[in-house]
């Protein structure tokens, strides 16, 4: 029995996709984060952050939370302050979906909607909305002298996969794991997770999952930033992105993202979002490509319940 919540988070359920991989060379598995208490992968680094900053006496009870989400760092550090008493503010796109504000607010925060940049789609958030997003969090960060955890560019964003999500896929495939791909938002589960494997077997292969419009990190020439896979792919390189770790970056469209997540849900019983199905369709890329005996992991960031009003499983 926990304590609380918070000691729930991790050790998530790793699963084998028998069904999407049949007739390939290499096994792919999925890490099912949505079973997190607030129901994401971003839990990890809200939590971590949190208590980094409270052990280096930046964070003090009844001070401002504020941060600058895409909606699951949100609904994480929501989740996470509920538990600890703190205030917090999130701060998000029009173009986000609204089951995240709304989970942001059953979890007793605040939520500030920034309306997108002409032209924006709901259900795509682009490089031009996250930039004013950005804007807005600075005005709360001084109005509340509130701290911000600050997600692209705390370590301890990196650090709470590298001793968490790393670790245990590490043990969950007995060091079988050949390959890890993760789409990329800020960066914090791909360098993490990367960095730990590494550290265990140098020859393991990490890539970065990018929309086929922004190869950014690809260094590819980026045509768009507006697509469906909400949480990343922003074209643009966080503070926290370390090359040392990644060996290459896959494209992954909009449409190839939806039809990962579809097959996920029907035949392999996992309902994720759209970065969910991106991550799953760059792995089976990654899978028809590999030796034989290859094992691939990636992530189901978090559950497809998020996106109903987009139409995802329509
Ligand atoms: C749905 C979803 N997928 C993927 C990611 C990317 O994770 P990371 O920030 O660790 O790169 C996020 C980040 O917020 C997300 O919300």
């Amino acid at each position: 029995m926990f304590d609380s919540a918070l000691d729930a988070v991790g050790n998530t359920p790793l699963v084998l996709l028998k069904r999407l991989s049949t007739g390939l060379p290499a096994r792919v598995a999925i890490k099912l984060e949505y079973f997190s208490p607030g129901g994401s992968i971003k839990d990890r680094p809200a939590l971590a952050t949190l208590e980094a900053a409270e052990s280096a006496g930046l964070l003090r009870p009844g001070q401002y939370v504020v941060e600058k989400t895409s909606g699951n760092m949100g609904g994480g550090l929501a989740w996470a302050c509920a538990v600890k008493g703190l205030k917090f503010i999130a701060v998000l796109s029009a173009g986000n979906t609204p089951e995240r504000s709304q989970m942001i607010r059953a979890f007793g925060a605040q939520v500030v909607v920034v309306p997108q940049a002409r032209g924006g789609k709901l259900g795509e958030v682009s490089r031009e909305d996250l930039e004013l997003v950005e804007i807005r969090t600075c005005e709360l960060v001084k109005r509340y002298k509130a701290f911000r955890p600050d997600q692209f560019n705390n370590p301890a964003s990196v650090s709470a996969h590298q001793s968490g999500t790393g670790q245990e896929i590490w043990r969950q495939t007995k060091g079988k794991v050949t390959h890890f791909v993760s789409f990329v938002g800020s960066s914090g589960t791909l360098i993490g997770t990367a960095t730990a494997l590494k550290a265990h077997n140098p020859k393991i292969q990490c890539f970065a999952a990018e929309p086929q419009s922004a190869q950014f990190l690809a260094g590819k020439r980026v045509q768009n930033t507006s697509h469906p896979i909400q949480g990343g792919g922003y074209a643009l390189r966080p503070g926290i992105y370390d090359e040392r770790v990644v060996n290459g970056s896959l494209p992954v469209s909009g449409r190839e993202a939806i039809a990962g997540a579809r097959e996920l849900a029907c035949r392999e019983g996992i309902m994720g979002g759209y970065s969910s199905g991106a991550n799953v369709a760059a792995a089976l890329k990654l899978a028809r490509k590999a030796k034989r005996g290859s094992l691939i992991v990636t992530v189901c960031c978090d559950t497809g319940l998020k996106y109903l009003s987009t139409g995802l499983y329509e």
